[in-house]
């Protein structure tokens, strides 16, 4: 039996229609748009306002069109993951909500808990599901309302985050060399301290107290949290490249978490990843946490060709980071084109 590969078929995503801006936010918290866009890189960012609403909802959205773009057979799905950090409830499943609207009859569902590499570790595990031959079509999302961990009175996180989700279509092939080719991830405990929402869990769970006490926010150190990011993402780029004999040359883009443009731009450097062969988004998004990397695919998903030497790259609470070697399976801008025609 030949090997089997694990590509990506299909890229779909979803953002709420509404924008908060630099200027409103300015008018939230003692903040402006030049201090925002210089420190961070981001413009605006997206939020899902209607009452009622979480993350499987946005979920469901990226999920639906991709199930549209590509033209699969709902039935053929065989599992569902959801990477998010938000999600609709302490149980169930975010994934297992989402399989119940799209009313796919022949999977099983679940969520993904890795903060922002999430959606990247998903692909990973979705990948190996792939390759054992035991599954043959997975939905990996990834999800977040960061909105509703973020406290909109606390100027140094709230420019930072936003709400959106992103998913791909993951299936196997024979076709060599082609698909996710490596991963190169790693975790360190020692990451607590530095970024956490403090209560809402089994530790701490919700009461008047932790209410009163604006618990169940992110918190973070930016300051250690960038260093630590940059340095992170940077040695993980440069093992993955070393171990697949890559050089930026054998590159064609690198895809970065998109937690802060300073962060992007100084682990381009420190790889010597040219700027034009970074992909950015966060301008328009902030940080959706694990629906950046899909977002990112799904805004230039037309720029990308089959063949394609894709880093991912990413970082986030645990510490969580890591870095993987996509080599993109299909053209497309010919995909964009037929899900439109
Ligand atoms: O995926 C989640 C992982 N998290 C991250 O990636 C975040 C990583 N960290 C960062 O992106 C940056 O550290 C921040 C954007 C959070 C902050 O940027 P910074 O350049 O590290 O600023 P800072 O925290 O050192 O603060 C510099 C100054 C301070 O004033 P003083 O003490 O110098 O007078 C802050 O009080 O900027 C002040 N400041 C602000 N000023 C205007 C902090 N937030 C704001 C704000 N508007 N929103």
């Amino acid at each position: 039996m030949k090997n089997i590969n694990a590509i990506i078929t299909g890229v779909a995503g979803y953002v709420p229609d509404y924008v908060l801006n630099n200027d409103e936010l300015s008018r939230m918290v003692d903040t402006n748009d030049e201090w925002i866009v210089t420190r961070t890189g981001i413009k605006e960012r997206r939020l899902l306002v209607e009452e009622g609403l979480g993350t499987s909802y946005m979920a469901r959205k990226a999920a639906k069109l991709l199930l549209k773009k590509t033209g699969v057979d709902p039935d053929s799905i065989d599992a569902v993951i959801v990477a998010t950090t938000t999600p609709d409830y302490p149980h169930p499943s975010t994934a297992s909500i989402v399989l119940g609207k799209l009313e796919l009859k022949n999977a099983f569902a679940f969520d993904f808990a890795a903060a922002c590499c999430g959606f990247m570790y998903a692909l990973d595990v979705a990948s190996n599901m792939i390759q054992s031959g035991r599954h043959k079509r997975i939905i990996v999302i990834g999800a977040d309302k960061m909105s509703a961990i973020t406290d909109y009175e606390d100027r140094a996180t709230c420019p930072l985050f936003g709400d959106g989700a992103g998913a791909v279509l993951v299936e196997g092939t024979e076709e060599e060399n082609i698909g996710l080719i490596d991963s190169y991830h790693r975790t360190d405990g020692k990451g607590l301290p530095f970024l956490h929402v403090k209560a809402g869990g089994s530790v701490f769970p919700a009461s008047h107290y932790s209410v009163d006490h604006r618990m169940h926010y992110t918190y973070q150190e930016g300051r250690f949290v960038f260093r630590y990011a940059v340095n992170a993402m940077g040695d993980d780029c440069e093992e993955l490249l070393k171990r697949n004999h890559l050089t930026m040359d054998d590159v064609d883009y690198v895809i970065p978490h998109q937690a802060n443009l300073r962060i992007i731009e100084a682990v381009a450097k420190r790889i010597g990843a040219p700027m034009e062969k970074v992909l950015v988004n966060i301008q328009r998004y902030g940080n959706t946490s694990a629906a950046c990397m899909p977002l990112v695919l799904w805004d230039f998903e037309k720029t990308l060709k089959k063949g394609d030497n894709i880093i991912l790259t990413g970082f986030g609470a645990g510490f969580v980071n890591g870095a993987a070697y996509l080599r993109w399976a299909y053209d497309g801008a010919q995909q964009v084109q037929q899900s439109r025609s």
